[in-house]
């Protein structure tokens, strides 16, 4: 119960009121009795003087003559309290009480009475009054004993006035001065409960509602605003949490923005990304890692994910590199190359880490490309230089001699050069139009004639093969805009192909049709067709699909890359239709020249 501030308070007030009561009234009580006392004596003093003036008997040096007079004075003359009584004592060896207004007294030694304490009188005795008060523990009285010295003239002391006077109304009325302030006391006790009830709940109250609010708040509804009644702390507090309430909604929508744009970012990035505190608790993962790691949706566990790739990645293997490094992950079809790097925590401690995985497939294939290129390259050249060295040697070693063989060495050696020659041209055709320094020369050009020139040029080809080249014409003619010898270039490649790669007796066909607004060449042979899955690589350079083979028909891989550089020069596209052992088909579009 005490726990709360509320009873706090009231519990400090209470003690504080009950201590300043307790200290204000013990002051004031005991005060009171001292000053009454002292009244008291000073009056008793003043009481037993006037005695004295009073009695001419008692002023009389010779007591013991004067006996009966003083008595008389004593018994007669002298107006006492109700509770007082007086006794006169002669100063002899016994200390003889000779008067006294207590009834049949008798004239015997003070010493001998209780109602006369022998300790002050023999105080007393010193010339100086001395007096005490006498407790009853019976009855409860107090009653004020005086001895009070009187001197003859030539200074000795003959005789006491003994003065006893009941003073126990003093301790009464103290009695009910206490009573009194105890009364005081239990209703200020009252009054302050009840106001430090009313005044701390002015205090506790506010905190109370801040307090309800906030835990609002902690749930996440952050839409909490407090009352301001007052302009003092309490007030001061209420327009803080206020404001407070209003930054931390800002912020939090804030930061609710950022955390769906970054969402939003790894949900859309092309690259996966997987998070993974230090236990191996899956902590984010977006849909492009997922689809990569093939995650099923009660996959939990890092180690058991990645070890459907690799075992590389594990995550002691992890910790092992300090949480940072790449890897290169290969799929089936896909190269990826994860990075991760470590993420701290709320201690500023290693809480786990980030993994990205790019896919660089197509970087990886282009590497490669490269590499193959250059290997292709040098590959194509050594070949026919070795055979024009080896020929060369054996002529010179002596086979010049005899003239038939050296006419056909000389054949392979001018045949070689020829296809070196070839190859450099092509290698530099394509290097100029790698970077865009090729010049052509576009010009209207007929379609019929430059497919019929084309034709003409490969018919003795064709029936060497004894293959049935037909090439037939558009009624209409219609022109493209072209470089004559790119175009040319384009046909003699797709035609030559067709014948080259079409066995004997077999059919090549060079049909043209003019649609609106574009012209289309297809070349159409019996052949033995191009494997689905090379389709998509024959326009990549030095690709052949059966390289022993092509390689003896003179095919170096180049042509039909050439052709579809020319063409994308011209805006225009080379497709390719094929089934193996049936035949191909290559479609060339080209833009229609519209005007003239
Ligand atoms: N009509 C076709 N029928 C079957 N295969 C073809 C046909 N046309 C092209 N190919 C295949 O595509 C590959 C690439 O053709 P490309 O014209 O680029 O090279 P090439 O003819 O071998 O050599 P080059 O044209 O440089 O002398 C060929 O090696 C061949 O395997
Ligand atoms: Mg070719």
């Amino acid at each position: 119960m005490f726990k709360s501030i509320r009873w706090r308070l009231v519990l400090i007030y209470f003690l504080l009121t009950l201590l300043t009561m307790t200290v204000v009234g013990f002051f004031i009580v005991t005060q009171s009795e001292k000053i009454q006392l002292d009244v008291n004596s000073k009056d008793i003093r003043a009481r037993v003087s006037s005695i004295y003036a009073s009695s001419n008997a008692m002023q009389n040096d010779n007591w013991s003559n004067n006996i009966e007079n003083i008595e008389n004075n004593v018994i007669n003359g002298i107006q006492l309290g109700y509770s007082d009584n007086i006794y006169v004592i002669l100063d002899n060896e016994k200390k003889t009480v000779i008067a006294s207004s207590v009834l049949d007294f008798g004239k015997h030694s003070a010493y001998s009475s209780d109602r006369i304490n022998s300790e002050i009188l023999v105080k007393s005795m010193s010339g100086e009054p001395a007096e005490t008060i006498v407790v009853n523990e019976l009855d409860n009285t107090h009653i004020r004993h005086i001895s009070y010295p009187l001197k003859n003239s030539s200074g000795d002391i003959k005789g006491y006035i003994y003065l006893t006077s009941d003073i126990s109304y003093i301790n009464d009325t103290i009695s009910q001065t206490r009573d009194m302030f105890m009364r005081a006391t239990a209703v200020a006790l009252l009054v302050t409960i009840i106001f430090g009830f009313i005044m701390s709940k002015s205090i506790t109250g506010p905190i109370k509602t801040l307090t309800v609010k906030a835990r609002q708040m902690s749930q996440g509804d952050f839409n909490q605003k407090v009352e301001i009644k007052s302009d003092d702390e309490i007030g001061h507090l209420g327009k803080m949490f206020n404001f407070l309430t209003d930054e931390l909604e800002t912020n939090m929508s804030k930061l609710n923005q950022e955390k769906s744009k970054i969402e939003t970012t790894l949900t859309y990035m092309a690259d996966g990304v997987l998070t993974v505190d230090k236990n191996g608790n899956i902590i984010h993962i977006n849909p492009v890692a997922k689809r990569i790691l093939s995650v099923r949706s009660r996959d939990v566990l890092y180690d058991q994910i990645i070890s459907r790739k690799t075992h590389d990645l594990y995550l002691d293997k992890l910790e092992e590199n300090k949480w940072n490094g790449t890897h290169i992950l290969e799929t089936e079809k896909e190269t990826y190359k994860i990075d991760y790097a470590p993420f701290m925590d709320g201690q500023n401690q290693i809480g786990g880490v980030i993994l990205v995985f790019k896919n660089i497939t197509e970087q990886h294939r282009l590497d490669r490309q490269q590499k193959e290129f250059v290997a292709n390259v040098s590959h194509e050249l050594k070949t026919p230089i070795t055979t024009i060295k080896s020929y060369t040697e054996t002529l010179l070693e002596g086979a010049l001699d005899e003239k038939e063989l050296a006419i056909d060495f000389l054949k392979t050696i001018n045949s070689e050069s020829d296809r070196m020659s070839r190859l450099v041209s092509d290698l530099l055709k394509l290097s100029r139009m790698d970077h865009e320094k090729a010049i052509w020369t576009k010009e209207k050009i007929s379609i019929n004639e430059i497919v019929k020139d084309s034709c003409s040029k490969l018919i003795l080809q064709a029936k060497s093969k004894k293959i049935k080249l037909n090439c037939s014409y558009d009624n209409r003619n219609s022109n493209v805009l072209f470089d004559k010898d790119g175009l040319e270039q384009i046909l003699l490649n797709i035609i030559g192909n067709a014948i080259k790669y079409t066995p004997e007796h077999g059919e090549v066909s060079v049909g043209i049709s003019a649609e609106t607004s574009k012209v289309v060449v297809a070349i159409k042979d019996t052949g033995i067709g191009i494997p689905k899955d090379d389709l998509n690589h024959v326009f990549e350079r030095f690709y052949r699909v059966d390289k022993a083979r092509t390689r003896q028909m003179g095919g170096t891989g180049l042509g039909l890359s050439i052709a579809e550089q020319i063409a994308k020069s011209h805006d225009s596209t080379i497709e390719i239709n094929s089934e193996l052992h049936v035949g191909t088909t290559v479609t060339i579009s080209m833009p229609k020249l519209l005007k003239g």
